[in-house]
C-alpha cells in the first residue's frame, strides 16, 4: 500500500508488504486490514476507541505557508501554501508522494530548515506565531511542547551517547532537576513505551537496540518533556509490518497518556486510515484534500486522491495495481494550471491554465482543489477514472 517512488527515487520504496493496521475495540488491541477496496468494503475510520477524541482547541496552526530552497538550477518551491490547524488530542494524516513537500513543511514547524530556506506565512501554537518569537522563546517550545518523530532515530539519536543519557539530556535542557530524577524520568518513559528492563537499557548505546526498540525510544524522547504537539514523519517506514503496527499502536497509547495532538506523515494510505481523524493530501507541494479520514478514503474529490485509493490493491483482483501514470512535475518549473493536469484522466483546457485553488466541496469540512471534483462526487466509483478502458470492462 505505498506510493510510487519520487522523481528523486527516494521513499516509498520499502514496500510494507501488505496494509498497515488500525486497532479496533477496546482492551488488548487487535490488528485489523483498513482498507478494503474492492466494493461494499468496509474502511475503518479512526475511531474513538483507536485514537480517542479531539479536543475544541487548537494548538497548532499553519497559515499559507510557502518554503523555497534557492538551487543553481532555480528556486524549488517545496511548500506552496499549506494551511491546516491541529485541534487537541486530534491525530492529522499528512498524505503524499515522496517529494511532495511533506517534510519540508514540518520542519518548517519545528524550526530544522536550513539558513537558505525562504519561508513565508504564519505558524502558530496556541495563537503565537512561532515564526516572530525569539530564537529562545522558539527553542524552548521546540523540543518540549512540540516534539518531532523521525523515520529513522538514528537522525535524532547521538550513536556515542547511552540512550538514557540522552533521554535524561532531553528533560535536562528544558527543566532544571537533579540528574538522577531526569533519569529516573528516562526509565519511566522507556517501560511505558514497551521496552523492556528498562532500566538496565538505559545504558544501551542505539546500535544496541533493533529498529523497533529505537523507533519506541524515540517516541519516549519525544513525549519526554510532555508536548502538546508530536510530529511523526513516516515513524514507521523503516519498520516491517508486524513491527510497524505494534510502534503505531504505541504511538496512539503515548499519545492519549499524553493528551498530545499528532500530526502523521505518511506515504503509506494504510497508516492514516486507521489512525488519523482527518486527512490532509499533498501534491507539488499544496494541499489538494482535507476532509475527515472517511470522507477522503470513501468520498475522494479530487481525482490525484481516486488514482491513489485505486493504486491499492482490492482483494478481488489478480494483483493487478492500476497506478498512476507519469510523475510528479518539477518543483523548479512546475507547469501551469494544476499541477497534476499531466496526470489526470479528467483534465481539460480549464486545468492546463488555471490552478484550482483548495475550495468547498458537497460534504462540510472537506475540500478539494479540483475544477471538476463534481465529476468524482458523481461517479459510483472514482478510482476508475485510473482503469485503462479494457481494464473497466473486466
Ligand atoms: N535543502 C533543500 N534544498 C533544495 N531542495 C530541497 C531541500 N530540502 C528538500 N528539498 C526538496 O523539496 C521537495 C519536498 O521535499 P520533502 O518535503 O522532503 O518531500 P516529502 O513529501 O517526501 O517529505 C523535494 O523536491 C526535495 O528535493
Ligand atoms: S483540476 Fe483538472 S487536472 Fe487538476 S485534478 Fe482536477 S480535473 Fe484533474
Ligand atoms: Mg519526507
Amino acid at each position: 500500500m505505498t506510493l510510487p517512488l519520487g522523481p528523486d527515487g527516494t521513499e516509498g520504496g520499502s514496500s510494507s508488504g501488505g496494509s498497515v493496521y488500525g486497532l479496533r475495540g477496546e482492551g488488548s488491541p487487535e490488528l485489523f486490514q483498513v482498507y478494503e477496496p474492492s466494493e461494499g468494503a468496509e474502511l475503518a475510520p479512526a475511531r474513538e476507541s483507536s485514537v480517542g477524541t479531539i479536543g475544541a482547541e487548537e494548538v497548532l496552526k499553519v497559515e499559507d505557508l510557502t518554503v523555497g530552497f534557492p538551487t543553481d538550477d532555480g528556486l524549488v518551491r517545496a511548500v506552496r501554501g499549506v494551511s491546516y490547524t491541529l485541534h487537541e488530542r486530534e491525530v492529522l494524516g499528512i498524505v503524499g508522494e515522496s517529494g511532495s513537500g511533506k517534510s519540508v513543511s514540518s520542519m518548517a514547524v519545528m524550526g530544522l530548515l536550513p539558513k537558505s530556506a525562504r519561508i513565508t506565512g504564519n505558524i502558530s501554537f496556541r495563537g503565537r506565531n512561532i515564526l516572530s518569537m525569539s530564537r529562545q522563546e522558539q527553542r524552548s517550545l521546540r523540543g518540549r511542547k512540540i516534539a518531532m518523530i523521525f523515520q529513522d532515530p538514528m537522525t535524532a539519536m547521538n550513536p556515542v551517547y547511552t540512550i538514557g543519557f540522552q533521554l535524561a539530556e532531553a528533560v535536562l535542557s528544558h527543566e532544571v532537576m537533579p540528574k538522577k530524577a531526569a533519569l529516573a524520568r528516562a526509565e519511566e518513559m522507556l517501560n511505558l513505551v514497551g521496552i523492556p528492563q528498562p532500566k538496565a537499557r538505559l545504558n544501551s548505546y542505539p546500535h544496541e537496540f533493533s529498529g523497533g526498540m529505537r523507533q519506541r525510544a524515540m517516541i519516549a524522547m519525544a513525549v519526554i518533556n510532555n508536548p502538546d504537539v508530536i510530529i511523526a514523519d513516516e515513524p514507521t517506514t523503516a519498520l516491517d509490518v508486524t513491527v510497524q503496527a505494534q510502534i503505531l499502536e504505541k504511538l496512539i497509547e503515548v499519545k492519549d497518556a499524553f493528551n498530545a495532538a499528532i500530526v502523521l506523515i505518511t506515504h503509506d494510505l494504510g497508516v492514516v486510515a486507521g489512525m488519523a481523524h482527518r486527512t490532509l493530501v499533498m501534491y507539488a507541494g499544496r494541499p489538494v484534500e482535507l476532509g475527515t479520514t472517511e470522507d477522503v478514503f470513501y468520498h475522494p474529490r479530487m481525482p490525484y486522491t481516486a488514482g491513489l485509493l485505486g493504486s491499492i490493491p482490492s482483494a478481488g483482483d489478480t494483483g493487478r495495481l492500476r497506478p498512476i501514470t507519469g510523475a510528479p512535475p518539477s518543483l523548479i518549473n512546475l507547469p501551469t494550471g494544476c499541477p497534476f493536469s499531466p496526470r489526470c484522466p479528467l483534465a481539460t483546457d480549464l486545468c492546463r491554465t488555471d490552478e484550482p485553488e483548495l475550495r468547498p466541496t458537497d460534504a462540510i469540512d472537506h475540500s478539494a482543489a479540483c475544477h471538476h471534483w463534481e465529476q468524482l462526487a458523481a461517479a459510483p466509483d472514482a478510482t476508475a477514472f485510473f482503469r485503462t478502458e479494457s481494464e473497466a470492462r473486466r
